[in-house]
């Protein structure tokens, strides 16, 4: 069904935490109609009580004919049979990170998106964060000097998941950020992941991933275990240094005119002089206009629903983050140690894929 010039009716598919946002979006969105489905009848009464004007199913089956598109806001392992229904009978589809469980199951959902020519976008919400936007300019502006590493901190008492671990669950926001800011996917070269609280999955993860046509190397630390909540990333470049914080309210970007210079010791005898010297400098915070970037990203994908474009996240880079998610299972496999040291993510039992 294609979209006309006038409105656009949404399936939202999972009204959770998540999905409960993507309808309070959608539905500010002029001439865009939303349909909410959720398998239990509670979360549906509750969307009802929030919007009483949005339509109501227990089923996707049960609204798909009547929609243009459908947002899949339910957890990861059935992302992909979701899609691949909608994507069958020809609906555009936004699809929530991680985009599935599996590098097969998301290649046939890329596959049959372009087979039935509809968009089939991911929900990397930090591409369409404009703090995310600015730390790109400033790293492709050079000021911060060649980038020598970045180390992004996602951690608090978190949501426990059950399907995925917290890799899967929380690093496809760095993954994505931090290849957007590189223009480039790592390879994971270092996993280490712990299982402290839950039965099955590990709740803290470092990972290492290496940029190797940028030669940068990146540092990420998730966990749903942690007292403080943080959201950061830093780039620390030849020249200067630059923080994005998200929870700060209005210095979300600090760039620091500060560094190390390699010092030369020419009296080897010497055993007090300093190996380096330091720079100090200001701390300048670009102005960054709150803009909320769920929004910014349900309106893009409402617009390539309309207009029949390809979305600035389509299938092709959930995939790149699937598969780099699923090369962090290899790695932590192949380096487990003790039994709770890493917990590869539970394989995926409704996979799409043969
Ligand atoms: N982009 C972001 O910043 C962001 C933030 C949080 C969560 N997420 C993603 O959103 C998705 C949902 O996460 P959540 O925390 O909202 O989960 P949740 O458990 O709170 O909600 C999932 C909802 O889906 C419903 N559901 C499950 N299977 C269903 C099915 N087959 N048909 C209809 N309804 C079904 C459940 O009843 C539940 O209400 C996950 O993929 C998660 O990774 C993304």
């Amino acid at each position: 069904m294609g979209a006309q010039k006038g409105d656009v009716r949404v399936a939202v598919v999972g009204y959770g935490y998540w999905g409960a946002k993507h309808v309070r979006v959608l539905s500010s969105i002029p001439s865009v109609d939303v349909s909410v489905v959720d398998s239990r009848p509670e979360r549906l009464a509750d969307a009802a009580a929030h919007h009483p004007t949005v339509g109501l199913a227990a089923r996707l089956d049960d609204v798909l004919d009547d929609v243009h598109a459908v947002v899949i806001a339910t957890p990861p392992h059935s992302h992909a049979a979701i899609a691949m229904q909608a994507l069958d009978a020809g609906r555009s589809v936004l699809v929530e990170k991680p985009m599935t469980t599996s590098v097969a199951d998301a290649e046939a959902l890329v596959e049959t998106a372009a087979a039935r020519q509809v968009q089939l976008m991911v929900g990397h919400t930090f591409e369409y964060n404009p703090a995310v936007w600015k730390l790109r300019d400033i790293v492709r502006s050079g000021e911060l000097g060649r980038i020598l590493y970045v180390n992004t901190s996602r951690l608090s008492l978190g949501r426990y998941q059950d399907d995925v671990n917290v890799i899967w669950d929380l690093a496809p926001h760095d993954l994505s950020i931090v290849s957007y800011l590189l223009d480039e996917m790592p390879a994971p070269t270092s996993v280490w992941a712990h299982r402290n609280f839950h039965r099955r999955q590990a709740d803290v993860a470092y990972l290492r991933l290496d940029f190797q046509r940028t030669d940068v190397q990146a540092f990420v630390h998730v966990s749903w275990l942690s007292p403080q909540k943080v959201r950061q990333v830093t780039v620390v470049g030849e020249k200067m240094m630059a923080v994005y914080d998200d929870l700060s309210d209005n210095e979300r970007i600090r760039i620091y005119d500060i560094g190390v210079d390699l010092e030369t010791i020419d009296d080897p005898l010497n055993a007090h002089g300093h190996p380096v010297s330091y720079r100090t400098g200001d701390i300048r915070s670009p102005y960054i206009p709150f803009q909320e970037p769920l929004l910014l990203q349900d309106r893009h994908f409402v617009d390539c629903v309309r207009n029949g474009t390809r979305p600035d996240t389509p299938g092709e880079r959930g995939l790149d983050v699937v598969r780099t998610l699923t090369a962090t299972d290899a790695v932590a496999a192949s380096s487990a140690v003790a039994p709770n040291f890493v917990a590869p993510m539970t394989p995926s039992t409704t996979s799409i894929a043969s």
